[in-house]
């Protein structure tokens, strides 16, 4: 039997602003730690782990082009007394930024305070994150169009260690990064002629929202299968670490920030109010707003991927209900099946409680960001990685996961056109480290348009192909690409690769 909704859905009770442009440097600490949680009401308080202690964690507010510098500490029980599932030593890997190497929570750096992870030379309480949130070559390549850009929306972080990121991630350990700039400045009453002025306010009309779906035991306690390499399902989704939530909205524009923060499960969102399913403006995919809004009916989401839309609530009356539904089918590991016409589990509700304060000035503008020109002709070489499955581990070329060994040497300022190819009946989510990728075709088509823009994951269903250029940039060292299927990527199905100078 479904749960009843109730509970209130977990607005931002932590947010904090760091790297505001007048104030040109900022440094902030997080605390990962184990804390009590409520998932629902009818549920028992129970043991997460969250940044600060929260799930999610604290909500980033970043500048474009305003380094910022995050220290984390590892709080966790220490690793000699731990028992059950997950790893207290940790790694935290900033989703789609722009970052250093030493900075990008590879998934051999995990620590605590008496052990480090295979590339790291001590032990330590805390790490220190530089996130300098731009991009430093802009003026060198023809896709910057001699702008800064790159990664400029709704990034996440979230736990990386080496093996356990499934089950670390899965106790909590993820929370939002946003990055404005003075196009989408988070202001929507900026006067400056550029700004798009969309619905603002994080936590107030501009809402990130992570759906985790988690697997409770009848007791109501998390539980997790670590023997289990297809992929973990759970039986409820959480919405902001609640099940089942009910927000309330003002008759007025709201821009939704949709983040699948789950192991394993695709999502098709639909929103079902007075009348049926209604439409809303998809604005953003991934990290980046597209170069025009798209009016919808649903958003697909694969596991870290991420989708923005806004939504006017003032077409309806004072009272009206309104739901976030998933009608995508999925019943393993897999990946999903077909979508249901109709129905489907409600994951959250919309209250339509009040007319706004002051009217809504807010607005969705034809043209949002445009897309920056690229040649593909630019790349210097096409390498081809083939997503398979090893007996029960999960393989990229054939090969498992090698922390010490780079699978591609790739050259800084060069660009490359990469060809994911999926293999054997599964589904895959890969996520490319460190660049944005333009996709150039899907299948040998174009693809849709919501993957026009820059992204950072790439959806692959069984037997696809899909190239996308890409360009290495500023920073030397080693990165990753893995499946996002966090279960699948514990079990090996990620590749190292360097940049040199
Ligand atoms: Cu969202 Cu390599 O991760
Ligand atoms: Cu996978």
């Amino acid at each position: 039997a479904e749960m009843p909704v109730e509970g209130e859905c977990g607005r931002d009770r932590h947010q904090f602003w760091v790297g505001e442009r007048e104030s040109p440097k900022k440094a902030c600490e997080l605390y990962v730690r184990e804390a009590d949680h409520s998932f629902h009401p009818q549920l028992p308080t129970q043991k997460i782990w969250g940044y600060d202690g929260t799930v999610p964690g604290p909500t980033f507010v970043a500048r474009y082009g305003t380094p910022v510098l995050v220290r984390i500490h590892n709080h966790l029980p220490s690793s000699a007394t731990h028992i059950g599932y997950g790893s207290p030593e940790i790694s935290t890997h900033l989703h789609n930024l722009h970052a250093p190497s030493e900075s990008d929570g590879f998934p051999g750096d995990w620590y605590s305070k008496d052990k480090f992870g295979p590339s790291l030379t001590r032990p330590g309480s805390f790490k220190d994150h530089h996130y300098p949130n731009c991009y430093a070559e802009h003026d060198k390549y023809p896709e910057t169009d001699g702008e800064p850009r790159e990664a400029l929306g709704t990034l996440w972080y979230h736990d990386h260690r080496m093996d356990f990121t499934a089950p670390n991630v899965y106790k909590g350990l993820a929370g939002f990064y946003l990055l404005f700039d003075e196009v989408d400045s988070g202001n929507e009453y900026d006067t400056n002629p550029k700004a798009l002025r969309l619905p603002s306010g994080v936590g107030k009309y501009d809402i990130p929202l992570v759906f985790q779906d988690k697997k409770f035991d009848s007791g109501g306690y998390l539980q997790f299968d670590q023997f289990n390499t297809d992929g973990i399902l759970g039986n409820k989704v959480c919405v902001n670490g609640k099940i089942q939530p009910y927000f309330k909205v003002e008759r007025r524009k709201y821009r939704f920030r949709l983040l699948n923060g789950s192991s394993s499960r695709f999502y098709e969102f639909f929103l079902t109010g007075p009348g049926g399913d209604q439409s809303f403006s998809y604005i953003a995919n991934d990290g980046n707003l597209l170069a025009k809004p798209l009016t919808m009916k649903k958003v697909r989401l694969s596991p870290a991927e991420r989708g923005d839309i806004v939504v006017d609530f003032s077409k309806f009356p004072i009272g009206s209900k309104l739901y976030l539904v998933n009608r995508l089918l999925q019943t393993d590991g897999r990946g999903p099946k077909e979508s249901l016409s109709s129905g489907g589990p409600q994951l959250l509700r919309f209250d339509v409680d009040s007319n706004p304060p002051t009217e809504d000035v807010s607005q969705v503008p034809p043209l949002l960001r445009e897309q920056p020109p690229f040649d593909p002709k630019d790349a210097v070489r096409t390498r081809v990685w083939e997503f398979d499955r090893n007996n029960s581990t999960w393989s990229v070329n054939g090969q498992l996961f090698d922390v010490t060994k780079p699978a591609a040497i790739i050259k800084r300022g060069t660009a490359e056109i990469w060809v994911l190819k999926g293999k054997g009946g599964w589904w895959h989510p890969i996520h490319i480290h460190a660049t944005e990728g333009r996709i150039l075709s899907r299948n040998g088509r174009q693809p849709p348009e919501h993957e026009r823009g820059r992204k950072d994951v790439y959806p692959l269903g069984e037997g696809e192909e899909i190239r996308i250029y890409l360009r290495f940039t500023d920073f030397v060292g080693k990165y990753i690409m893995h499946c996002h299927n966090t279960v699948h990527e514990d079990h090996a199905m990620m590749v190292r690769w360097d940049v040199v100078p």
